[in-house]
């Protein structure tokens, strides 16, 4: 059974409800609370937002491939992102993603089984000087080694 199956629909509603009904301008505030309760943008979700807005489905497909904060692929319950931009490079992100990689049996933009993790890049976050920089769940951990990221992903399920 794949993930679309599992929605509940009335949780979709429940978000749609928040927003104006037939009102294009609320798109983008709409898929960002959409992605906010399924923590992606399910495909129901969004023919259900396409309708409920009265825009193509095409129009906000467009708008969620856009823009790089949607997600349109199931992700897990934590979201590990290591900052792949030069001054993390050079400090040794790719020991960090290798290792996560390695540990949790998932490449960059992959996610486990079970759901717990998602493993993703990014290019640099203005932080350089924490460099090699983890962002768990939105929090940053600075000066990363492969130790210390044991130690910070020690909670999360591994399957
Ligand atoms: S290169 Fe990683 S925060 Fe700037």
């Amino acid at each position: 059974m794949t993930a679309a199956k599992t929605i509940d629909p009335k949780r979709i509603d429940r978000v749609l409800a928040r927003h104006p009904q037939g009102k294009p301008t609320a798109l983008v505030n709409l898929l960002h609370d959409l992605q906010a309760e399924f923590r992606y943008l399910p495909e129901l979700a969004m023919e259900k937002a396409a309708s409920y807005l009265n825009v193509p489905n095409g129009q906000l497909f467009r708008v969620a491939t856009f823009y790089e904060s949607f997600h349109l692929k199931p992700r897990g319950k934590h979201i590990a992102t290591v900052c792949t931009g030069t001054a993390c490079h050079v400090r040794g992100a790719p020991k960090l993603t290798d290792h996560i990689s390695r540990e949790f049996e998932i490449p960059v933009g992959g996610t486990t089984k079970n759901m717990e993790l998602t493993l993703e890049t990014v290019n640099c976050v203005g932080a350089c000087a924490l460099g090699p920089l983890l962002i768990l769940d939105g929090e940053y951990h600075g000066n990363m080694s492969p130790a210390k990221l044991d130690r910070t992903l020690k909670t999360i399920k591994r399957g």
